[in-house]
């Protein structure tokens, strides 16, 4: 399988969703509205809604699976933008460009964009629970919206990014940065091919095999962000190279060096790939996936 291609199809199919179900910038509330659509419509590489429909098509390569985890995976873009506007703050990580525009806060002010993450998380919760996820059974449902849920919040993404602030300029050991990594980037990576599964009606083995792949996929994956942070130029990124030196962040390659920080995202890899030995065919994009994450250039 061509990863490239695989992953534009993927994207034009998301995008075109996305494009759907978003609200039109129309009304009293327009403002707002654009400034959502400004960051959700900026680019960006899509791949939890690309993880989150091979996780899918690991289990069940069927249309109609594809077609029920389309607003699920939708969603999981929803709230990963959210959580890059917020990312950028002043009071964050401070950066003024974001896939290649400058940032939602320069352009709409901090309250506007702090509102702007606010809509695009709530708004993933309408598109979980209304109407535009009806067809997956309710009980499914409830799990796919409770494990997001959890996995965005206080002991996942939210918690993660609560210590990343904290330990900025503090040494941090290797435990600690691990689960700041697992927890910040980590734990939505792993809901979005979980609930993929999910949708497409997995066992309890199939889903347990898919959230492993997706913990060594996720850790990875933010490994290779800090290494791109200080491999990368800022015109590859569309975000500010070095970032993470200028805010004295704790980062894989600060403690152990860019060649062990690569081979350890390596390693990551290999075992996610290894986690997918239960599964035919079907789970090679989750393959190609897990190789072209640590390959990535942007
Ligand atoms: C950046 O995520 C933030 C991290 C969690 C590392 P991506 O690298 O997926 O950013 P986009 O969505 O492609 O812009
Ligand atoms: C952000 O990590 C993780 C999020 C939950 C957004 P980074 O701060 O390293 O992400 P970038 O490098 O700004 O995209
Ligand atoms: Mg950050
Ligand atoms: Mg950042
Ligand atoms: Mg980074």
């Amino acid at each position: 399988m061509e990863i490239r291609t695989y992953l534009d199809e993927q994207r034009h199919k998301i995008e075109e969703r996305l494009a759907a179900l978003m609200l039109e910038p129309i009304g009293p509330f327009a403002q707002h509205i654009e400034a959502m659509r400004y960051s959700l419509f900026a680019g960006g590489k899509r791949i939890r809604p690309i993880l989150c429909l091979a996780g899918a098509a690991a289990v069940d390569s069927g249309e109609p699976t594809r077609q029920r985890a389309l607003p699920v995976a939708c969603a999981l873009e929803c709230i990963h933008t959210y959580s890059l506007i917020h990312d950028d703050l002043p009071a964050m990580d401070d950066d003024d460009l974001r896939r290649g525009k400058p940032t939602n806060h320069t352009i709409f002010g901090e309250a506007g964009a702090i509102l702007a993450g606010d809509g695009l998380l709530t708004f993933a919760f309408e598109l979980l629970s209304g109407v535009t996820s009806a067809a997956i059974p309710d009980p499914t449902r409830i799990r796919i919206i409770q494990t997001i849920a959890h996995a965005a919040g206080p002991l996942g993404m939210v918690g993660g990014q609560s210590l990343d602030m904290m330990y900025e300029g503090q040494q941090v050991g290797y435990e600690e940065l691990r689960r700041i990594h697992r927890s910040k980037t980590g734990a939505l990576i792993t809901a979005s091919v979980a609930c993929g599964a999910m949708v497409a009606g997995a066992s309890g083995d199939q889903e347990a095999a898919l959230k492993t792949y997706g913990n060594h996929v996720g850790l990875a994956f933010q490994i290779v962000d800090d290494l791109l942070d200080v491999e990368a130029t800022t015109a590859e990124l569309g975000k500010p190279a070095g970032s993470d030196l200028m805010a004295d962040k704790v980062t894989y390659p600060s403690l152990f060096g860019a060649e062990t920080s690569r081979t350890m995202a390596r390693e990551a890899v290999q075992e996610a790939i290894a986690s997918l030995t239960p599964f035919d065919h079907q789970a090679d994009p989750l393959r190609a996936l897990a190789r072209y994450i640590v390959d990535r250039r942007k």
